[in-house]
Protein backbone atom coordinates (compact mmCIF):
# COMPACT_ATOMS: atom_id res chain seq x y z
CA UNK A 1 0.00 0.00 0.00
CA UNK A 2 0.89 3.76 -0.37
CA UNK A 3 3.63 4.83 -2.60
CA UNK A 4 7.21 6.29 -1.53
CA UNK A 5 6.27 9.85 -0.61
CA UNK A 6 5.05 7.67 2.42
CA UNK A 7 8.28 6.23 2.94
CA UNK A 8 9.01 7.85 6.42
CA UNK A 9 6.00 6.59 7.76
CA UNK A 10 5.63 3.10 6.09
CA UNK A 11 9.13 2.05 6.48
CA UNK A 12 9.28 3.01 9.94
CA UNK A 13 10.23 -0.02 12.26
CA UNK A 14 11.42 -0.55 15.74
CA UNK A 15 15.49 -0.76 15.49
CA UNK A 16 16.44 -2.60 18.59
CA UNK A 17 20.30 -2.96 17.82
CA UNK A 18 22.69 0.02 16.73
CA UNK A 19 25.88 0.56 15.56
CA UNK A 20 28.73 2.29 18.08
CA UNK A 21 28.18 5.44 15.75
CA UNK A 22 27.21 8.25 18.33
CA UNK A 23 24.26 10.39 17.42
CA UNK A 24 25.63 14.35 16.76
CA UNK A 25 24.21 17.13 19.43
CA UNK A 26 22.96 18.77 16.27
CA UNK A 27 21.04 16.02 15.04
CA UNK A 28 19.67 15.46 18.92
CA UNK A 29 18.75 19.26 18.34
CA UNK A 30 16.63 18.16 14.98
CA UNK A 31 14.62 15.24 16.58
CA UNK A 32 13.80 17.29 19.47
CA UNK A 33 12.64 19.90 17.09
CA UNK A 34 10.65 17.50 15.63
CA UNK A 35 9.21 16.29 18.12
CA UNK A 36 7.64 20.24 19.53
CA UNK A 37 6.42 20.41 16.23
CA UNK A 38 3.81 17.66 17.17
CA UNK A 39 -0.18 19.02 17.52
CA UNK A 40 -1.07 19.04 21.13
CA UNK A 41 -4.34 20.24 22.46
CA UNK A 42 -5.37 23.92 22.53
CA UNK A 43 -1.52 23.51 21.68
CA UNK A 44 -0.19 23.91 24.99
CA UNK A 45 2.31 21.94 24.34
CA UNK A 46 2.54 20.40 27.56
CA UNK A 47 5.99 18.65 27.47
CA UNK A 48 9.39 18.01 28.27
CA UNK A 49 12.73 16.38 27.02
CA UNK A 50 15.21 14.25 28.47
CA UNK A 51 18.36 13.61 26.87
CA UNK A 52 20.30 10.62 28.37
CA UNK A 53 23.64 9.93 26.75
CA UNK A 54 25.59 8.73 30.22
CA UNK A 55 26.26 4.81 30.05
CA UNK A 56 25.99 4.46 33.51
CA UNK A 57 22.24 5.61 33.30
CA UNK A 58 21.19 3.19 30.03
CA UNK A 59 22.83 0.44 32.40
CA UNK A 60 20.48 1.30 35.00
CA UNK A 61 17.48 1.77 32.66
CA UNK A 62 18.17 -1.95 31.12
CA UNK A 63 18.00 -2.89 35.33
CA UNK A 64 14.56 -1.15 35.52
CA UNK A 65 12.57 -1.91 32.77
CA UNK A 66 12.21 -5.49 31.12
CA UNK A 67 12.22 -4.49 27.89
CA UNK A 68 14.87 -2.11 27.20
CA UNK A 69 17.57 -4.83 26.05
CA UNK A 70 18.04 -2.26 23.06
CA UNK A 71 20.31 0.16 25.35
CA UNK A 72 22.85 -2.32 25.03
CA UNK A 73 23.92 -0.53 22.16
CA UNK A 74 22.17 2.67 21.86
CA UNK A 75 23.63 5.86 21.39
CA UNK A 76 21.17 7.97 23.13
CA UNK A 77 17.63 7.74 24.97
CA UNK A 78 15.22 10.44 25.07
CA UNK A 79 12.49 10.30 27.93
CA UNK A 80 9.48 12.18 26.68
CA UNK A 81 7.24 13.62 29.90
CA UNK A 82 4.13 15.21 30.67
CA UNK A 83 3.72 18.34 32.21
CA UNK A 84 0.40 18.25 34.18
CA UNK A 85 0.52 21.42 34.65
CA UNK A 86 0.63 22.67 31.45
CA UNK A 87 -1.96 20.34 29.78
CA UNK A 88 -5.26 21.63 28.79
CA UNK A 89 -7.33 19.36 30.86
CA UNK A 90 -7.06 15.92 32.99
CA UNK A 91 -5.51 13.32 30.26
CA UNK A 92 -4.64 15.64 27.51
CA UNK A 93 -0.56 15.01 28.39
CA UNK A 94 -0.55 11.77 27.54
CA UNK A 95 -2.23 12.31 23.83
CA UNK A 96 0.32 14.89 23.56
CA UNK A 97 3.04 13.21 24.55
CA UNK A 98 1.94 10.33 22.06
CA UNK A 99 1.85 12.42 19.04
CA UNK A 100 5.48 14.37 19.76
CA UNK A 101 6.74 10.50 20.44
CA UNK A 102 5.70 9.25 17.32
CA UNK A 103 7.61 12.63 15.46
CA UNK A 104 10.16 11.90 17.23
CA UNK A 105 10.20 8.24 15.56
CA UNK A 106 9.51 9.35 12.61
CA UNK A 107 11.81 12.21 12.44
CA UNK A 108 14.57 9.47 13.61
CA UNK A 109 13.76 7.10 10.27
CA UNK A 110 14.11 10.49 8.22
CA UNK A 111 17.22 11.04 9.28
CA UNK A 112 18.72 7.85 9.03
CA UNK A 113 18.55 6.59 12.59
CA UNK A 114 16.72 3.48 14.21
CA UNK A 115 14.97 4.35 17.28
CA UNK A 116 12.79 1.76 19.30
CA UNK A 117 9.48 3.24 21.19
CA UNK A 118 10.06 1.79 24.82
CA UNK A 119 6.98 1.58 27.34
CA UNK A 120 6.50 3.31 30.41
CA UNK A 121 2.83 4.98 30.76
CA UNK A 122 0.07 4.03 31.29
CA UNK A 123 2.82 1.35 33.70
CA UNK A 124 2.40 2.89 36.88
CA UNK A 125 5.37 0.82 38.50
CA UNK A 126 7.97 2.18 35.22
CA UNK A 127 6.67 5.57 35.62
CA UNK A 128 7.46 5.50 39.44
CA UNK A 129 11.01 3.91 38.54
CA UNK A 130 12.04 6.53 36.29
CA UNK A 131 10.69 9.27 38.73
CA UNK A 132 12.82 8.29 41.17
CA UNK A 133 15.91 8.00 38.68
CA UNK A 134 15.41 11.43 36.34
CA UNK A 135 14.59 12.79 39.80
CA UNK A 136 10.96 14.55 38.00
CA UNK A 137 8.90 16.64 40.25
CA UNK A 138 6.03 15.47 40.75
CA UNK A 139 3.86 17.54 37.99
CA UNK A 140 6.17 15.89 35.88
CA UNK A 141 4.92 12.40 34.22
CA UNK A 142 7.35 10.18 32.31
CA UNK A 143 5.46 9.35 29.27
CA UNK A 144 7.51 7.02 26.76
CA UNK A 145 11.29 6.54 26.81
CA UNK A 146 12.90 6.33 23.05
CA UNK A 147 16.00 4.39 22.08
CA UNK A 148 18.20 5.98 19.46
CA UNK A 149 21.36 5.15 17.37
CA UNK A 150 22.39 4.33 13.85
CA UNK A 151 20.94 0.93 12.89
CA UNK A 152 22.32 -2.24 13.88
CA UNK A 153 19.62 -4.52 11.92
CA UNK A 154 17.79 -4.14 8.45
CA UNK A 155 14.01 -4.64 8.87
CA UNK A 156 11.37 -4.24 5.89
CA UNK A 157 8.14 -2.56 5.26
CA UNK A 158 5.57 -4.14 7.11
CA UNK A 159 2.48 -4.88 5.52
CA UNK A 160 -0.50 -3.85 7.77
CA UNK A 161 -3.60 -2.19 5.76
CA UNK A 162 -6.33 -4.04 7.00
CA UNK A 163 -9.48 -3.10 4.83
CA UNK A 164 -11.87 -4.54 7.72
CA UNK A 165 -11.02 -2.36 9.75
CA UNK A 166 -12.75 0.52 8.19
CA UNK A 167 -16.26 1.39 8.52
CA UNK A 168 -18.43 3.69 6.15
CA UNK A 169 -20.73 6.29 7.85
CA UNK A 170 -21.39 3.99 10.64
CA UNK A 171 -20.08 0.67 12.78
CA UNK A 172 -22.33 -1.26 10.23
CA UNK A 173 -21.52 -0.90 7.37
CA UNK A 174 -17.60 -2.01 5.35
CA UNK A 175 -16.21 1.19 3.54
CA UNK A 176 -14.55 -1.55 1.89
CA UNK A 177 -16.58 -4.18 0.28
C1 LIG B 1 3.14 2.15 23.82
C2 LIG B 1 4.27 1.33 23.25
C3 LIG B 1 5.12 0.66 24.10
C4 LIG B 1 6.20 -0.08 23.59
N1 LIG B 1 7.07 -0.65 24.46
C5 LIG B 1 8.13 -1.33 23.97
C6 LIG B 1 9.11 -1.83 24.86
O1 LIG B 1 9.01 -1.65 26.08
N2 LIG B 1 10.18 -2.49 24.35
C7 LIG B 1 10.31 -2.69 22.99
O2 LIG B 1 11.29 -3.31 22.59
N3 LIG B 1 9.40 -2.21 22.11
C8 LIG B 1 8.32 -1.52 22.58
N4 LIG B 1 7.42 -0.97 21.71
C9 LIG B 1 7.58 -1.15 20.25
C10 LIG B 1 6.56 -2.15 19.67
O3 LIG B 1 6.89 -3.45 20.08
C11 LIG B 1 6.56 -2.02 18.14
O4 LIG B 1 6.22 -0.71 17.77
C12 LIG B 1 5.56 -2.99 17.49
O5 LIG B 1 5.95 -4.33 17.71
C13 LIG B 1 5.44 -2.76 15.99
O6 LIG B 1 6.70 -2.90 15.34
P1 LIG B 1 7.37 -1.72 14.53
O7 LIG B 1 7.61 -0.55 15.47
O8 LIG B 1 8.66 -2.29 14.00
O9 LIG B 1 6.45 -1.31 13.43
C14 LIG B 1 6.37 -0.20 22.19
C15 LIG B 1 5.49 0.48 21.34
C16 LIG B 1 4.47 1.26 21.86
C17 LIG B 1 3.58 2.05 20.91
Amino acid sequence: MGTDKLGTILDRRSIRRFTDQKIDHEVITQLLDAAMHAPSAVNKQPWHFIVIDRRQLMDKIMEIHPHAGMFRTASHGIVVCGDESLQHDDGYWVVDCGAATQNLLLAAHSLGLGACWVGLHPREGRKAAFTTLLDLPSHVKPFALVALGYPGEKKTRADRFHPDKVKSNGWGEPYYH
